[in-house]
């Protein structure tokens, strides 16, 4: 017989008939006349519930269907006469194809802590919650690809080994295979990494950008959707060392096309989300309402998920510069009362503080800032006309903080070669880069989405760690 899935079993398209299930059970409880056994096999938060009748299953039949156990159950799928669910399957044959012993087992009925699960990260796929994230981050990817598929652009698949820094904030992890008690060296005594597996040193990508701009240049619309590497010490709800980033690359399209599109996306695939994984995000919105409550009232959400996800879809994004940003800052009661940790005055970076402050206090919704100074940018954005300010723009969430980074490419090779001269980034490293600007080279812009912030703002989940199946932050990458 051929094994069904429980969300395909929940539809009762089966009802009448005899099936075969196969899943992990979740919990079992019962009497001495019958057993309830829910069983879940990660097609839908629901679980299916099996009846086993004492008259077919004695005790001894069912001692080892305990929580976590994998089984296969046989039987009549038929409408439920209890609450809680429409279908059930009436039991006529159970194997344990795996045990779990329930003295050693860690996950329990009751309700376990997110740090806990964090630690035993293999195994919290079987929970509710994480469940329910991990289905939602497969939809959010599956959008992803969907969307731009649907626009033309072409999925390119950028290098993760490089020996270049395309954000030039050096926070990179090397690649290497020389000994590290003995590497060769250059006589002036620097490690020698000519000698090395590349034939010069290399490390993980921050970013696929600068290849897919190359690659912009030939599709016209181009996206990447990788894992990328940063090895900066930020210990916040908000950082990985490695997370996954969605940057697509457009020939031709300047700031505001940009905007508008990052705008379209983001709407695109939390639609797609709440289309495809409406239970698993009402679940995920109980779940932070019961946090909520355990909360100080200023400090509780003034809508749900579900209200807030709506919203977002509904609404449009504002729009502005970063100048007016700091005007508002400056003009803010928040600023006056000396409430922001960090400075504010023209030309420093937005802190999240500012940026949450802008987001949740000052417009309540997602904001799109742009044309912010440049020496706090990186190299390749377009200088403005005012030769102080960039063709950037950031995209920040409620709850989030900065959720996407962009911007015009400075596409003007004798401005790109002086601006990467300033930071103190060799002509002869990024030749094949400048080579687009020389050849063909025409206005272009793009965007890089953080996957995972993206997939905290859909869920709700308030640390990053539990966004990503095995996160890798400082002082840990255990699984
Ligand atoms: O703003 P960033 O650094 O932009 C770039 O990397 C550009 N090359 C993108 C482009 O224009 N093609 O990073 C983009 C986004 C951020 O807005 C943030 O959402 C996410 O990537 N991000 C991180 N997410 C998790 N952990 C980190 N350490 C992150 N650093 C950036
Ligand atoms: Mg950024």
């Amino acid at each position: 017989m051929q094994r069904i899935k429980v969300k395909d079993l929940l539809t009762g398209a089966e009802a009448g008939k005899e099936v075969l299930l196969k899943g992990w059970v979740r919990t079992k409880r019962g009497n001495k006349f019958v057993s309830f056994i829910a069983v879940n096999d990660g097609s839908t938060i629901n679980n299916l519930q099996v009846v086993a009748e004492a008259e077919k299953f004695s005790e001894e039949a069912l001692k080892d269907v305990t929580t976590g156990a994998a089984i296969a159950v046989t039987g009549e799928l038929v409408a439920s006469q209890g609450k809680g669910q429409a279908y059930e399957v009436q039991a006529t044959r159970i194997e344990v194809l795996g045990k779990a012993d329930p003295e050693t087992y860690p996950l329990q009925k009751k309700a376990h802590s997110l740090e806990f699960l964090r630690e035993i990260a293999h195994l919290r796929f079987r929970t509710n919650t994480f469940g329910a994230v991990f289905r939602v981050r497969n939809a959010l990817a599956f959008a992803v690809h969907r969307f731009f598929n649907e626009k033309g652009f072409v999925y390119m698949h950028t290098p993760i080994v490089t020996a270049s820094d395309a954000e030039g904030a050096g926070e990179m992890f090397r690649v290497t295979t020389l000994d590290p008690i003995n590497p060769p060296l250059t006589e002036s005594g620097a490690v020698n990494y000519a000698e090395d597996f590349f034939g010069k040193a290399t490390n993980l990508t921050v970013s696929g950008q600068l290849e897919g701009e190359l690659a912009a240049m030939a599709f016209s619309d181009i996206y990447t959707f990788g894992p990328t590497f940063r090895a900066e010490n930020s210990n916040t709800t908000r950082h990985l060392a490695e997370f996954w980033m969605i940057e697509p690359e457009m020939a031709f399209y300047d700031l505001k096309m940009t905007a508008d599109l990052a705008e379209e996306f983001i709407k695109y695939i939390i639609r797609y989300a709440l289309e495809h994984n409406r239970e698993d995000i009402e679940f995920l919105g109980q779940r932070l309402a019961e946090e909520d409550k355990a909360k100080p009232q200023h400090e509780r959400q003034e809508m749900t998920l579900l209200e807030k996800l709506e919203f977002v879809v509904n609404n449009s994004f504002e729009r502005i510069t970063y100048t007016e940003a700091i005007d508002i800052l400056l003009n803010s009661n928040h600023y006056k009362k000396k409430k922001f940790q960090y400075d504010v005055s023209w030309g420093v970076d937005l802190q999240s503080e500012h940026e949450r402050y802008l987001v949740e206090k000052h417009f309540k919704k997602p904001v799109v800032v742009t044309d912010y100074p440049k020496d706090i940018k990186a190299f390749y954005m377009r200088l403005n006309d005012d030769g102080k300010t960039v063709a950037a723009m950031d995209i920040l969430a409620p709850g989030i903080g900065e959720i996407v980074g962009g911007s015009q490419r400075e596409e003007r090779l004798d401005l790109l070669v002086e601006r990467m001269k300033g930071v103190g980034i060799h002509e002869e490293e990024l030749w094949w880069y400048l080579d687009t600007r020389r050849f063909g080279g025409c206005p272009h812009a793009g965007f890089g989405l953080g996957f995972e912030r993206m997939v905290q703002f859909v869920t709700g989940m308030g640390n990053i760690r539990d966004v990503i199946p095995f996160p890798r932050t400082p002082q840990n990458a255990e699984f």
